[in-house]
Parts: C-alpha cells; sequence; structure tokens
C-alpha cells in the first residue's frame, strides 16, 4: 500500500512556487493545494511520513520556511463542533500513547484572515491546552517543546497535525519568528542577522574579528559588537552616530572596491549589500583574502528578475570554491532576497 504524507508547506509571501518546484525535484509525484495565494499550501507525498521528512531535512529547500502535518482534517462547520473535533482529536492522541503525561506541549494554531469563523485561535489553544493540562498533566510551552500541536484554519477547512519541532524546519508559527524591537535599534536589517544566528545556530561570539560589508547604518555591526567581536565596517553611507566612539569598532567610509585589508584578518565575514547579486559576488571575493580559512560568512543575495535558482547559482560560482556553502535559505526577515551561509575552505 502507498503511504500518503499531507503535509501544509509555508515560505514567503511571492515564493510559494519556488518552494513547489524545489519539493517536486525531491518528490516528483507531489501534489499540492494552494491555501493562500503565493505563500501557504497543501502538499501530498506518496511516501511515508519519516521518509519524507528525513528527506526535506537533508535537503532543506531554500524558499521553504515551515512545514506542519495533516494527520486529520474537517470541513468548517463555524461553529463550537470545530473545537469540539480538535478536543477529541487530541484525547484521541492521548489514549493511542502519542502524547504523555509530562510532555512539553506548544500548541500553535493558524487561521487565514479569508476564515470566518465565530471562535478565535487563543480560544482553541486554551481549550486544548485544558486537556493536556487537566487530563494528563502535560505542560503547555510556546518554546523549547517536545511536540507540536498544530492547528490551522482555511476558509473551508480546519487542519490538525502532531510533530517534532526539528521536523516542522522551524519552531515558530508558521516559521515567522519574531524578536522584540529594541529602542534604541539601529535598523530593522539587524533581525537578518539575529535571524541567521538562531537559524544556522552560529555562536559569534566564538569570533574575534569580522568584517562588515556594506554595513551602514550599522544594525549587523552592532548586533556582532554586542556579542564581543571586533568589527571592521566598510560602507560609503554613514553609520549610526550611536556607534560612534566605540573602542571595538572600525569604520572605513569608502566603496568596498577601494579598501585595502591585511589577509587572515578576520574570522567572520558578514555582507548585507542591496546589491546586483553578481557584483556583490565579485566585490565580497575580491575580499576573501581577509577572511581566514575555516572562516564564516554570511552574505544576503538580492533576488532580481523572478529567476531565483539562477542568481544563487550564479553568485556560488562566483564564490566557490574559496568559499563553500553550507545553508541557503530564505529567512522570515528576508524580503526579495535570501540568505547564504558559507565556510572558507
Ligand atoms: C541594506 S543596507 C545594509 C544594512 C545593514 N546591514 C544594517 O544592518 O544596518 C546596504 C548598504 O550597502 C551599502 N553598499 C552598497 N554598495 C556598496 C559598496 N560597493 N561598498 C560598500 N557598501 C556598499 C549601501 O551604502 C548601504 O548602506
Amino acid at each position: 500500500m502507498t503511504h500518503l504524507t499531507t503535509y501544509i508547506g509555508t515560505s514567503n509571501h511571492g515564493f510559494a512556487q519556488y518552494a513547489q518546484d524545489e519539493i517536486r525535484k525531491l518528490f516528483p509525484l507531489t501534489k499540492f493545494t494552494l491555501l493562500v495565494p503565493t505563500e501557504v499550501f497543501i502538499f501530498e507525498v506518496p511516501e511515508g511520513t519519516e521518509d519524507m521528512i528525513t528527506t526535506l531535512k537533508e535537503q532543506e529547500p531554500m524558499f521553504l520556511r515551515h512545514v506542519q502535518p495533516v494527520s486529520q482534517d474537517w470541513d468548517l462547520s463555524r461553529t463550537d463542533a470545530d473545537v469540539e473535533h480538535l478536543k477529541a482529536w487530541l484525547r484521541e492522541a492521548i489514549s493511542t500513547g502519542l502524547i504523555s503525561s509530562g510532555d512539553k506541549i506548544a500548541t500553535q494554531v493558524r487561521k487565514e484572515e479569508r476564515a470566518d469563523v465565530p471562535y478565535a485561535p487563543f480560544t482553541i489553544k486554551a481549550a486544548l491546552d485544558e486537556i493536556l493540562v487537566s487530563e494528563i498533566q502535560a505542560e503547555p510551552v510556546v518554546r523549547y517543546a517536545d511536540q507540536i500541536i498544530s492547528v490551522y484554519i482555511s476558509a473551508k477547512k480546519l487542519f490538525v497535525g502532531l510533530s517534532k519541532p526539528a521536523d516542522n524546519l522551524s519552531d515558530w508559527s508558521g516559521g515567522a519568528i519574531r524578536f522584540m524591537k529594541e529602542e534604541d535599534q539601529i535598523s530593522r536589517a539587524k533581525f537578518k542577522l539575529l535571524e541567521a544566528e538562531q537559524r544556522f545556530g552560529i555562536d559569534f561570539s566564538v569570533a574575534r574579528t569580522a568584517l562588515d560589508i556594506g554595513a551602514a547604518p550599522g544594525g549587523w555591526t552592532s548586533l556582532l559588537l554586542e556579542r564581543g567581536l571586533r568589527v571592521t565596517a566598510i560602507d560609503p553611507a554613514s553609520m549610526s552616530p550611536r556607534l560612534q566612539g566605540n573602542p571595538l569598532l572600525t569604520v572605513l567610509k569608502k566603496n568596498a572596491g577601494d579598501v585595502k585589508l591585511r589577509e587572515n584578518e578576520f574570522d567572520l565575514l558578514v555582507c548585507d549589500m542591496s546589491w546586483d547579486p553578481r557584483q556583490m559576488g565579485r566585490l565580497v571575493a575580491d575580499l576573501l583574502y581577509s577572511l581566514q580559512s575555516g572562516g564564516t560568512a554570511i552574505i544576503t543575495v538580492k533576488l532580481m528578475h523572478k529567476k531565483p535558482f539562477q542568481t544563487v547559482r550564479d553568485v556560488l560560482k562566483i564564490l566557490e570554491p574559496t568559499l563553500f556553502l553550507l545553508k541557503a535559505k530564505q529567512l522570515f526577515h528576508n524580503r526579495e532576497e535570501l540568505t547564504l551561509y558559507l565556510q572558507k575552505s
């Protein structure tokens, strides 16, 4: 009997077709149904769940931000009966041993804007948490869960599934990772580097010296300084006055093509130049002599002309073999761009 595994996939707005292309490459017989145009879709793979998830994690698609399993779905009644379905599903999951006493469980409920239902996502979460606590003394949590209950309310249907956080590609609901905006935050761009740090599991504080190319106004630089690194920031535009006088910071107010650096001076190189990707690639390639062997590079690539796969291939062709790719991912905080995580050979 062929197994059919059903998941909901989410990408950044406008990028679902690329996520689907990548999934189709891994599983050619996948069937897709759009839930939210260009963003959220159901995909059905004729493979067992474990095999599917293993492949998806080993060859993670760049544009697939988040996945959640669908173990059951119902047509919406738009009454409290919908919540009762979910409660019955949860009791069944408990009775079959899928959720046990003491487990840390995060319940994530997503609702499409078009879904016209009389209950709020929070009502569903509260109803399921109540069962978890009162019937099996499980612990409802937001982060660091043992398992995630994922509920999705579309315009017509209700979907539910249970999974380990790592198997969702992101343990944030829909992969929408949020950071607190700081009062004196220099730029929103800082969120991109914060997300890369989390997403790729990088410990910036083990590096000592960083080169930030295209650094102004200084959001990325400020994060690296906070992590204790000595930073050289290159940009013809001005850095935020808030960074002035920081003894760990050197600013080169120049075009990156006009700077001279020392060989092997840095163990981290970051570049967030919103620029033509090939020109950016060549500029970075010309400065790679300053990055130590084994050093890390985080680079955002602007996706122009709606040919993202070609753009990434072109940039990698310029950077390789000096840098090799560890991961390419469109992060939640990337707009028309994606982020490369690389290492110097
Ligand atoms: C998106 S902003 C960088 C934001 C920054 N990462 C932050 O966190 O605040 C892009 C920057 O790249 C700079 N840039 C563009 N071309 C450059 C070049 N050839 N050399 C150096 N900087 C460049 C721009 O001046 C601009 O300040």
